[in-house]
């Protein structure tokens, strides 16, 4: 997120921007060829925004979803009778809860409104609050991202091989990413390190997204589909893949973009170092040993599309699962803003460190 009084550099994606009551969305379907902004001006359209995939990845669904509460406070204040007013913000967060299952970081930047429903906040309070409380999520978000890429590229050794999966950067974030910081941060510590992306089937975020991405900024990348990143892995030509996360639980299991799994042990097999790197908001504090996480199954016809035909033939079923789950084992560190934990020496996310009241609410 960008505040109106920053000025961006013209390499430098803006996947969300506020301005004056309005949100601007970057339409990331129309990338790389167009960058256009489209407005949200109350909840109902950042949903869409949301469901269309016009603004995806976990932190910036959890501040677009914010954002979203805050638009709807404002529009109910202008044309409602006050009494409706909780009623329908309550219809709103709803609306909003259920775009998306897996990322837990839309719950997140949801449960203050949860609250203020249920103390009945006065209104005009509740407009204040909420406006306020998207922009500090905002910033905290967008600094996580610039700690973390510190703290990712402080594991890798010079000259690395990394390989990273789906889009994990600026379009994902509200800052310079997750696990494309540390990428970047490595990069620019050490201008030897090689850079490889996986296309990322079927919706391709890494061939759409993170190789535009880094092409803008001047970061030389390989394009490269799962299969050829498999072979890589495998042949030792990697020493590092790097991945974000949409939901994290204590003990380390991290549901991400699907193929993060195989990706994870074949680097396990050809000896390749794995990080996972999200911040403190997409751990699941909630979850409880043996239970499962979410897992988002979308329509067919994006594996479809994705192969450039227009239309599914029938009697054809098509299983499209978009996030896997990666088991604490083959993760050699999770990096989040508040320190580095390593799950596959058996090291899980201590609440006391990691988890802290959320301000503001
Ligand atoms: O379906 P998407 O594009 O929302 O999936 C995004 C990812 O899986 C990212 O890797 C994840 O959100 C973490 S990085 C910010």
């Amino acid at each position: 997120m960008i505040l109106p009084d920053e000025t961006p550099a013209p390499s430098v994606l803006v996947p969300l921007l506020w301005k004056e009551g309005r949100l601007l969305i970057l339409d990331q379907r129309l990338l790389p060829g167009t960058e256009q902004h489209g407005e949200a001006r109350d909840a109902e359209a950042v949903v869409r925004a949301i469901v269309q995939m016009q603004l995806r990845g976990a932190p910036l669904i959890g501040v677009a979803a914010a954002y979203g509460v805050a638009l709807e406070a404002r529009r109910l204040l202008d044309g409602l009778p006050l009494a409706d007013f909780h009623d329908r913000m309550r219809q709103a967060l709803t609306r909003l809860l259920s775009c998306r299952p897996t990322a837990i970081n839309l719950m997140r930047a949801l449960a203050p409104a949860g609250q203020w429903l249920e103390q009945k906040m006065d209104p005009r309070d509740f407009a204040l609050r909420s406006e306020a409380w998207a922009h500090g999520l905002a910033q905290r978000e967008a600094q996580a991202c610039d700690v973390m890429g510190r703290l990712g590229a402080d594991r890798l050794a010079s000259g690395s091989r990394i390989l990273t999966h789906c889009n994990t950067g600026r379009l994902a974030t509200v800052g310079a990413g997750t696990a494309l910081a540390v990428v970047r941060e490595a990069v620019r510590r050490d201008p030897a390190c090689q850079v490889t992306c996986t296309e990322t089937r079927p919706w391709l975020q890494g061939a759409r997204l993170t190789a535009y991405e880094l092409s803008r900024e001047g970061i030389p990348v390989d394009l490269v589909t799962e299969s050829v990143a498999g072979n890589r892995l495998l042949d030792q030509a990697i020493d590092f893949f790097i991945v974000g996360a949409d939901r994290i639980s204590p003990d380390g299991r991290v549901a991400n973009k699907v193929g993060t799994r195989m990706l994870a042990q074949l680097a396990r097999t050809g000896g390749a170092r794995t990080l996972v790197v999200a911040p403190t908001t997409t751990i699941d504090w909630e979850w409880k040993p043996g239970q499962s996480i979410p897992i988002e199954r979308r329509g067919g016809e994006e594996l479809w599309h994705a192969t450039g035909m227009a239309e599914i033939p029938p009697g054809i079923h098509i299983d499209n699962p978009v996030f896997d789950l990666t088991p604490p084992a083959l993760i050699d560190w999770i990096v989040t803003e508040k320190g580095v934990i390593e799950p596959a020496r058996g090291e899980c996310f201590d609440p006391g460190r990691f988890s802290s009241p959320e301000p503001d609410c």
